[in-house]
This record gives C-alpha cells, sequence and structure tokens, in this order.
C-alpha cells in the first residue's frame, strides 16, 4: 500500500477513458481482485481462445488477428506457468492483467477481444469452469473416500461393536454397518455434487455487460468450445448469478459436517477409555510434555476446517442477499470463500481418507463393550413379544425389571438364572438366553437396512456397483 500512491497517478489503461486521474491508494487496494482471482488465469485465457474463435468464425474479427490473439494468449499462459509474468495490482484483475499483457505482446489486434464481451460475463465464465473442475475434483475425493470405507467395511463385516443413541449404549450393530453409514452420507454428498456440476453445465460467456450485445455472436459455438452442455437463457440472470458458487459452498458445507461428525467419532474412538481404534503414526501426533500421548490432530483438524467452510457458505450468502440484478462490485467477494472452502476440503477429505485407510480396528474391545449396558435388552423384549405373545409395552416393562435386576446383582442379562427371570415372568424359558448374546442380536437384525452381517454385505455389494 505504501508506494501505491505514485504509482496510481495515470487513469486506468481499460476503462480510463472518462477519468482525468487515477485512483486513490485505498481505492486501488480495496478494488484490486489479482490478488487471489489469478487463480483463474487458465480459465480466463481458455474463455478468451474460445471467443477470440467464435468471433473470426463470426466474421466479427479477422482470421489473422484471431491467430495473433491465440498466439499470444499461449505465450502469456506460458509466462504465468513458469512463473515469469509480472501481475499488476494497477490492473485490477486477472482478466485485465492478461489483456493487458495481450496487447503488449500483439498490439492493436489485442483491442479486438473484448469486442461482444464484457468483464460481467468473463468473469461468471472463468468462476463457473474453476468450480465445474473443482467440483469434478470434489467428486473424485469422495469416491475414494467411499471405497476406504467400503475395504473396511467389508473387512468388519462382522465385527460387533456397541450402537449408540445420546452416546449411551443402545443395541449392538457392526462396524461394518457403521462403517456403511459414512457411505450413505458421502454417498449423498457424491449425489449432490453431480446435480451441482448439471446446474452449472451452462455458458455465461456473450451475456455481456448484461443485455447481450448487437454483433452476431455464436454462444453456442463457446459454449461447445468451453465443454458446456448449451448457453444461459437470460443475459441478466447470467451476470448476476452465482448460484453455482452458493450451491460449492452449501454442498461443502455438508460435506464437511459429515467429515466433522467422523472426526469426532474418531476422537472418541482413539481414546483410551473407548479404544476402538488406534490410529495410525501417520495421522496422529506426540505431545511435548507428555511422552504417552498420541493425539488425533488430523481429526481434530477437520472438525476445525468445518467452521471455517461453514462461515464461508454464511459469508457468501449475506453479500448476495442485498444485491439488486444485475452486476454489483460485492459479487467480487465470491472468491476467496470458494477457494478457501475448496482448499479445506480437499485437505479434509484426503486427511480422512487416510485416517480410514490407515487406522487400526480394535474388534476385541469392541466386542467387549457391545456387551456392556444391557445393550441386547430390546433383544428380551422382541423375545418376549415373540415368543410369549405378549404386547410390546408389557414386555418392555418386563425386560425393564430384568435389567434393575442384573444392575443390582452386578451382572449381564445373560447371567441372570432362569429362576429370576421366571420370577418376573413365568413365561420365559431357558430359550430365551439364545437371543442375548451380542452376535444373535446383530444376526437377527435382517430388516432391509438392518445391521446383521448377511444385509451389510448386501449393501457392500450394492455400493461396490455405484463406485
Ligand atoms: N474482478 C471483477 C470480479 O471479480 C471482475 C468483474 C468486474 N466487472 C465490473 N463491471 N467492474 O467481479
Amino acid at each position: 500500500m505504501a508506494d501505491a500512491k505514485s504509482e496510481t497517478q495515470s487513469s486506468n489503461q481499460m476503462w480510463g477513458g472518462r477519468f482525468a486521474s487515477g485512483p486513490d491508494a485505498i481505492m486501488e487496494e480495496i478494488n484490486a481482485s489479482i490478488g487471489f482471482d489469478k487463480k483463474l488465469y487458465a480459465q480466463d485465457i481458455r474463455g478468451s481462445m474460445a471467443h477470440a474463435t467464435m468471433l473470426a468464425h463470426q466474421g466479427i474479427i479477422s482470421t489473422e488477428d484471431r491467430d495473433k490473439i491465440v498466439g499470444g494468449l499461449q505465450a502469456i499462459l506460458k509466462e504465468i506457468e513458469d512463473g515469469t509474468f509480472a501481475f499488476s495490482r494497477k490492473l485490477e484483475d486477472i482478466h485485465m492483467n492478461v489483456e493487458a499483457r495481450l496487447a503488449a505482446l500483439v498490439g492493436p489486434a489485442a483491442g479486438r477481444l473484448h469486442t461482444a464481451r464484457s468483464r460481467n460475463d468473463q468473469v461468471a465464465l472463468d468462476f463457473r469452469l474453476w468450480v465445474k473442475e473443482e467440483l469434478q475434483k470434489t467428486e473424485r475425493m469422495l469416491s475414494a473416500l467411499i471405497a476406504a470405507f467400503l475395504d473396511r467395511a467389508e473387512e468388519h463385516a462382522d465385527t460387533v461393536m456397541p450402537g449408540f443413541t445420546h452416546l449411551q449404549t443402545a443395541q449392538p450393530v457392526t462396524f461394518g454397518h457403521h462403517c456403511m453409514a459414512y457411505v450413505e452420507m458421502f454417498g449423498r454428498d457424491r449425489q449432490r455434487v453431480r446435480h451441482a456440476i448439471e446446474h452449472l453445465d451452462e455458458s455465461p460467456i456473450g451475456a455481456a455487460a448484461l443485455a447481450g450485445t448487437g454483433f452476431p455472436i455464436d454462444r453456442h459455438m463457446t459454449a461447445n468450445a468451453l465443454g458446456f452442455r448449451e448457453p444461459t437463457r437470460n443475459s441478466i440472470d447470467t451476470v448476476s448469478d452465482r448460484d453455482f458458487a452458493l450451491e460449492f459452498l452449501s454442498i461443502a458445507a455438508i460435506a464437511a459436517t459429515h467429515l466433522s461428525r467422523l472426526a469426532e467419532e474418531i476422537v472418541i474412538w482413539s481414546t483410551p477409555q473407548f479404544g476402538f481404534i488406534r490410529l495410525s503414526d501417520a495421522f496422529s501426533t506426540g505431545s511435548s510434555i507428555m511422552p504417552q500421548k498420541k493425539n488425533p490432530d488430523a481429526a481434530e483438524l477437520v472438525r476445525a476446517k468445518t467452521g471455517r467452510i461453514n462461515g464461508s457458505l454464511v459469508a457468501l450468502l449475506t453479500v448476495m442477499k442485498g444485491l439488486p440484478l444485475a452486476y454489483s462490485k460485492d459479487m467480487q467477494e465470491d472468491k476467496e470463500q470458494v477457494f478457501d472452502s475448496a482448499e479445506s476440503l480437499e485437505l479434509a477429505l484426503a486427511a480422512m481418507t487416510g485416517m480410514v485407510r490407515d487406522m487400526t480396528v480394535r474388534a476385541d474391545r469392541m466386542k467387549a463393550a457391545a456387551g456392556s449396558g444391557y445393550s441386547t435388552a430390546t433383544d428380551l423384549a422382541d423375545w418376549l413379544v415373540r415368543e410369549a405373545g405378549l404386547p410390546f409395552r408389557d414386555a418392555h416393562h418386563v425386560t425393564g425389571r430384568a435389567v434393575a435386576l442384573a444392575e443390582q446383582k452386578g451382572c449381564d442379562l445373560a447371567e441372570l438364572p432362569l429362576e429370576d427371570l421366571q420370577a418376573i415372568n413365568p413365561a420365559i424359558t431357558d430359550k430365551v438366553y439364545g437371543v442375548l448374546t451380542v452376535e444373535a442380536s446383530v444376526a437377527s437384525r435382517t430388516s432391509f437396512g438392518g445391521t446383521a452381517p448377511a444385509n451389510v454385505r448386501q449393501q457392500i455389494a450394492w455400493w461396490r456397483g455405484r463406485n
């Protein structure tokens, strides 16, 4: 900022025709987006090449000018990728940085590139292309995470663990079934990503400032060249729409929320008190003072990244909520939220995939915990309904008394002698012990979507066909 003043005396070469002097240093600082939108350089250049090619095809510019423009843009792409391109804040953004350099490289032909377009449709195009690629990457990363879970689920289709509600032991489930719950969650995230790609797959270029253009452009041609399904239909909406960014952020927020719940479980499971899993050395850290510690830092950071991503969604919703149609400069604030969230989500997905693949599952600890807390009480109640014809509410009451007695005696339900059970309800026979083990409990849960190992294997096969 300090040396900006001297640079800003002359007016902007792209739009300064009616300006006698350059912007105040603070104006330049608040206005410039090149610091972050340089990330869009490849999309900007690709968009300009498609636009110039279409302009020449339609006879709006000459083929000589097209060749100069396309050649110059190729040279600029190389300069940026080689790190030799000098970005200038005076030129505000990526669009004008590229165009000014093009003028330096190819002369007056460069001035014809901006025919029949505006930075409003240009930025909408660049950003859409970027978000589309990011969504495609997110889709691949979600598939990798799903694959990691499918492998762990297969390995542990029979591993019994306590299922929880209120984080209190509820009923035994299998670890495979628990893994498949995450497959469902990340599978929905992936569906949302696919839908978002479909929603944004329309080309904005050619909407121009907001009203379209009088030049005989072919928007289907540019849409096609840039890999879009079709052009957008309303020029006003096109330059004022940021739904694709909001959809990306909301998808990212929901996926991050799923990742955060998983992170929380990993934190809990890896405590010595639970001991359900051991994290690999690769995804944990030690303490500088307590030699015995192994901390789940990666999981904790995944949990924290969710806060950033959720914040970005709210930030952009808030930016957009008061804007009249069509473009307003407020919309320049869309990019940092999306870039930051994309980076956070990628890191969180990669770290979580690594943790899931690497963690050691302690089946012995899970099994021991699965049987505690009277987790098969519902199985006793169900047995009374099935075998003794009791209404479920009565069976619930009888079972409650059995649990109270076991608690009083300090033993498990399966350890109560038959006389004790019969004193509570004479219809109980020794066949009841067959349903009180955790293995019998999970094996009996064969309803569609239930935790029985056979069902879990079916779910895994179903998902393997879709991953
Ligand atoms: N840097 C701007 C943005 O990101 C580009 C569009 C500028 N349009 C304009 N009319 N000033 O939104």
